[in-house]
């Protein structure tokens, strides 16, 4: 529920705008207080009028209006809520943003901002895939900004592909989730999740089969109880969860950069299948056949180990540091034996022989070793291992 709560509500010039008029609605029946802006664009596709009726308040357009200015000036009415959201958020917009652009209101007060703020991409799906939107992405995700959706599916310009904004009810939940007193509220949660990528060469790299799964479930439950996650990820196949700060890495070396550049932290989850090994010299050209019929013979380097790192690191080091174990065989003796090795609080402990199923699958059958011993979850969903855990991380810094 949002009773109390402010809302300050961006609609971007694009055809989903007209979805926003239901997501103020559905706002405001949770009991939101909502301020709507809309960019010039934006008025091509909804007007003042039916947008004002719906938040039931005044509705601001213009950076320099003198009336406007006079009752409250851009930089209060950026200040004056608790989250902004910008649906639909354009290309152009995210560009702005990701910029520092101010030459209307809606980038200004953007700019302007103390709050946070969570954005509803929609845009063509060409236009969403273009290294541009993608770099403005991650360069917004690093700046702590919220992102829900797109979704896939057919588009108003006749293309099928993800560029839909994402539904209102499904803004509604960031929303919900960005502004929630739940029991880990006013904490900070870091998660680790994915596979990394280690590159051979400038075309080719190590992987492992890490779908991102588990540790996507685990930060968006542990956002759904209140907490400021951010969410470090390798290039994972399942979409981060909205509602969270999103980091994309590639490497284990960048994935400690970006865990250390996060700290610090109340709790750390280390869900990540993170590559041991690295090519010990970087490859600057790709590697060719001489015709020779001679194979190349790679040469590695170990990664840091980024749980045994945060879990050693003495001062700033997260209160509870939990680590995941991928095993195939003596599980419980092997994972008992890294918590020791690694120094975390806990190991969420996993068989990930092919025969279960688990990595990449949707069901995890785990064990969770901590200094009280070792105890056997039942096998179930990814979404259910991860509420479990998250409800006795919630416990513990409680
Ligand atoms: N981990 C990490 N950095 C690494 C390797 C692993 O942070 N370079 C973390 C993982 O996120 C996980 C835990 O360490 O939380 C254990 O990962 P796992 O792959 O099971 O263990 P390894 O360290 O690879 O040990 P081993 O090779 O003995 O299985």
């Amino acid at each position: 529920m949002l009773a109390g709560k402010r809302v300050l509500v961006i609609i971007g010039g694009g055809i989903a705008a007209f979805k926003s008029l239901d997501l103020i609605r559905r706002l405001r029946e949770r009991g939101a207080t909502v301020t709507p802006v809309l960019t010039r664009a934006a008025e091509e596709f909804v007007t003042p009028l039916s947008t004002s009726a719906l938040a039931g308040r005044k509705v601001y357009r213009d950076l320099f209006d003198l009336t406007d200015e006079a009752e409250m000036g851009h930089i209060e009415l950026s200040r004056d809520a608790d989250l902004l959201v910008v649906a639909p958020c354009t290309a152009d917009l995210m560009a702005k943003m990701a910029g520092g652009h101010a030459n209307d209101l809606a980038s200004t007060v953007l700019l302007a901002t103390d709050k946070r703020v969570l954005i509803a991409p929609a845009m063509n799906m060409r236009m969403w895939q273009h290294p541009a939107t993608q770099r403005n992405l991650a360069t917004l995700g690093g700046d702590g900004v919220l992102v829900v959706g797109p979704n896939e599916g057919d588009m108003a310009c006749g293309e099928h592909g993800p560029g839909r904004m994402a539904e209102p009810l499904e803004i509604v939940a960031g929303v919900e989730a960005a502004l929630m007193d739940g029991p880990l509220k006013g904490r900070h949660v870091l998660v680790t999740s994915g596979p990394t990528h280690e590159p051979i060469d400038p075309v080719r790299f190590i992987a492992n089969r890490s779908s991102g799964t588990q540790g996507t479930a685990v930060a968006r439950v542990l956002s759904a109880l209140g907490a400021r996650v951010t969410f470090v990820t390798g290039p994972a196949s399942v979409a981060p969860p909205g509602g969270v700060e999103v980091v994309r890495v590639e490497t284990a070396r960048q994935m400690l950069a970006a865990v250390q550049a996060a700290l610090p932290a109340d709790a750390a989850v280390f869900a990540a299948a993170v590559a041991d090994w690295r090519m010990a010299e970087d490859q600057p050209s790709k590697m060719k056949k001489d015709g020779s019929g001679k194979v190349p013979v790679l040469e590695f380097a170990e990664n840091p180990d980024i749980l045994a790192t945060v879990s050693r690191m003495g001062e700033g080091r997260p209160g509870l540091v939990v680590g995941f174990a991928a095993e195939t065989d003596e599980v419980i003796a092997h994972a008992t034996a890294k918590r020791a090795r690694k120094g975390c609080d806990w190991i969420v402990a996993n068989d990930v022989s092919p025969e279960t199923g688990i990595m990449g699958g949707s069901e995890n059958a785990v064990t969770l070793i901590s200094a009280d011993g070792a105890e056997d979850w039942p096998r179930m969903g990814k979404d259910r291992v991860a509420a479990r855990l998250a409800a006795r991380i919630a416990k513990a810094l409680t």
